[in-house]
């Protein structure tokens, strides 16, 4: 008995703290957004919260190759530059994507500082034009994009619903998952050039300005 009279407050704070502010944690949708459902309206897309740090996780394959990384990324669009730090099979290595220095047919100035295996030699830095797994998205992509919605989805890495938007990103077709918030957890897309598959996932995300 003694028990039940100090647990009982106990789930009643619980309880009142999962009802404040639904929208807060990014997760709530009205039932207009649910497929299939009689009120349903394909909703505004939303502006995106484009300034932010967050750990990823990423797989890209084609015939050819089957690629999984790990890290942390810095997205800027104040300064116009995406940091990557990646781990991947005990090398470790920084990307610097500078999007004020493009080619016409879309590739990014890429600066690659590799860290090699352990124990650590001198890093190895290369430079060129890649195509970017990490677009600089701006805050209007899905709205000046016509993006269509795509319906909610369950990912790997975050709790709870999130809407998906299809877009044109130059000639490839991106789906963008994006919070109740308007923060960004992740992206897919396939490039028909190359025919090749990206899927991206983040979590533990920090908005906010950020140093590169
Ligand atoms: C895979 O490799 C083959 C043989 O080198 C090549 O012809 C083909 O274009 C490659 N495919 C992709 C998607 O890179
Ligand atoms: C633009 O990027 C290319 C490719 O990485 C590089 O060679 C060139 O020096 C860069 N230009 C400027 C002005 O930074």
């Amino acid at each position: 008995m003694r028990f039940l009279y100090l647990a009982l407050p106990i789930f009643a704070a619980l309880g009142a703290s999962a009802k404040q502010n639904p929208t807060e944690s990014g997760h709530t949708f009205p039932s207009s957004v649910i497929e299939f459902s009689g009120n349903f309206q394909q909703p505004q897309p939303p502006l995106l919260k484009t300034e932010f740090q967050t750990s990823f996780i990423q797989h890209k394959w084609n015939a050819n190759l089957s690629h999984i990384q790990t890290g942390y990324i810095y997205f800027s669009p104040s300064q116009n530059l995406v940091r990557v730090d990646e781990a991947y099979k005990g090398d470790l290595a920084t990307s610097i994507f500078d999007y004020t220095n493009t080619t016409a047919d879309g590739l990014v100035d890429n600066t690659l500082t590799s860290f090699g295996k352990y124990p650590a030699q001198q890093p190895t830095v290369w430079r060129g034009y890649v195509q970017s797994n990490y677009p600089l998205f701006t805050e209007d992509i899905l709205t000046a994009g016509d993006a269509v919605f795509g319906g909610l989805v369950r990912r790997t890495h975050v709790e709870g619903l999130v809407a998906s938007w299809n877009i044109m990103y130059a000639s490839i077709p991106v789906t963008v998952f994006v919070d109740g918030c308007g923060v960004m957890v992740g992206y897919d897309y396939f490039s028909p050039g190359l025919r090749t598959r990206v899927t991206t996932e983040f979590f533990n995300t920090v908005v906010g300005p950020v140093e590169v």
